[in-house]
């Protein structure tokens, strides 16, 4: 077989500055040891997240000269309501600034104390929207979705049993809603099966609970499915998504992912008293329905973004560069999760760094290491991220997993830099036996991971 090629040529570049082991040191140092707080500038590969740094296409910027910068009935607005209602066959469309301000407004509304979210697993910021109202959030994937080293082809599904002991305990009336996040981006990026999906819509008519697709990588999860599941191989990624969504009552998506643009989202819904409601809180938070928080031209790049996304050459080298830094990281034995997710490879930092305990965060002094010896910066998701504080001992609970999130920019990255990314994994594999944990210097009270400061601890025996 030949190389599986980037679909596309280079038209733009933007040069990426290097620097010094001695230079970079001090500067994680100044950061509080936390790569979210190191100017962009002073980092050479940025694998922080796949979110808003996708590259657009020469269609997009042309999109973006094109926008209507209308403030009511922009023709943008029509062309992105056009095209999200084509991919989700939903009725209400609902443009949003990011991911995050469609769960806020969606959970404004459906939240509450003494509410129950299942998912397969929440993001952060979904986890924190719930949570802000006092609302609990409650995560459900499959048992093997724990399990970094063992492979399966649907490591996101939802552990259906498990939803339905949850629903039949709690009582659906406390339940407004049944979400699965696809792909499972804090188990992996691991990709939720069509099948599974099914079966969740099916539980979810038993009980009468709405079903929301948290979609943000919903074109690279409709990859997994016509890859993995005999009965689409044949079928088109357009056909695939339509098939995913027609099972959801509504869903919201970041489309700084799968729609390849630098800002944007939206909240889709077919229930009219709720798209209303949304709609009322939007022109409170966000701005007028027909443009919620976005300029026209950042709708037309999220239109043409969503087209160019559902394009199985783009699809195809897409998810095979992600597996290809997999392989060459695991065969120099650096624990992954395995096998590799859609967006981004997940270091196993527990199997990586056995001698340092959750509370010295292993995937923090991982994190912290990438960026000395080769200038790439990762984010921890793990104790940092999701730890929580034991309310009566104030010891740390940690998250099942400690991970390092390698994630992949869509279209930047050529295949010399992901080379260059696995050697300096590798390196950092090699010399593991002089990594140090770290403890927590400064810590805000949600989502700490954004701005916490560390210290590093004495050496581990
Ligand atoms: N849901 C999932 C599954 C996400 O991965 C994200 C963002 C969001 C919701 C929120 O979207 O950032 O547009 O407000 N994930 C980014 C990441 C930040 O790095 O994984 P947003």
């Amino acid at each position: 077989m030949k190389t599986i090629i980037e679909p596309f040529k280079i038209k733009s570049v933007e040069p990426i500055r290097f620097t010094t082991k001695e230079e970079r040191e001090k500067i994680l140092k100044e950061a509080g040891y936390n790569p979210f707080l190191i100017h962009a500038d002073d980092v050479l590969i940025d694998l922080l997240t796949d979110s808003g740094t996708s590259a657009m296409s020469a269609r997009q910027w042309a999109g973006i000269m094109d926008g209507d910068e209308a403030y009511a009935g922009s023709k943008s607005f029509y062309r992105f309501e056009s095209m999200v209602k084509r991919i989700t066959g939903m009725k209400y469309i609902i443009p949003t600034h990011q991911g995050r301000a469609a769960e806020k407004i969606l959970f404004s509304i459906v939240g509450g104390k003494g509410k129950y979210f299942p998912n397969n697993t929440h993001f952060d910021t979904t986890r924190a929207n719930i949570e802000f109202t006092e609302a609990e959030a409650m995560d459900f994937v499959v048992e093997v979705g724990k399990h970094p080293e063992e492979r399966a082809d649907f490591k996101g599904n939802m552990d259906i049993d498990a939803l339905v002991n949850f629903i039949n305990e709690t009582g659906p009336d406390n339940i407004p809603l049944v979400m699965i996040t696809v792909t499972n981006n804090s188990g992996g990026g691991q990709p939720v099966s069509m099948q599974n999906i099914r079966e969740v819509r099916q539980v979810c008519d038993k009980y009468g609970l709405p079903l929301f697709l948290d979609a943000c990588r919903f074109a690279e999860n409709a990859y997994f499915i016509k890859m993995r599941e005999p009965e689409f191989k044949d079928k088109s990624i357009e056909e695939i998504c339509h098939e995913m969504f027609s099972y959801a009552d509504g869903a919201t998506m970041s489309a700084k992912k799968d729609a390849l643009v630098n800002i944007g989202g939206f909240l889709s819904l077919n229930n009219e008293e709720l798209a209303m409601k949304c709609r009322n809180l939007l022109i409170v938070t966000e701005g007028f329905p027909t443009y919620g928080g976005l300029a026209g031209r950042d709708l037309e790049a999220v239109a043409q973004g969503l087209e160019e996304v559902m394009d199985e050459h783009y699809l195809h080298y897409r998810i095979r560069s992600t597996e290809y830094l997999g392989e060459k990281v695991l065969s120099e034995g650096v624990p992954i999760i395995e096998p590799p997710g859609g967006h981004a490879i997940y270091i196993d930092a527990k199997r990586f760094l056995p001698d340092v305990p959750a509370d010295q965060y292993p995937g923090q002094a991982i994190v912290c290491e990438l960026y000395n010896v080769g200038g790439i910066r990762a984010v921890e998701i793990g104790s940092v991220m999701f730890g929580k504080y034991d309310k009566v001992t104030g010891k740390l609970i940690p998250p099942p997993m400690e991970l390092v999130r390698l994630a992949i920019p869509r279209r930047v990255y050529t295949q010399s830099h992901i080379d260059y990314v696995a050697e300096v994994v590798i390196e950092v594999f090699e010399n593991r036996d002089k990594l140090k944990g770290y403890k927590i210097a400064y810590e805000a009270p949600m989502l700490r991971h954004f701005t916490a400061k560390f210290e590093p601890v004495g050496e581990i025996a």
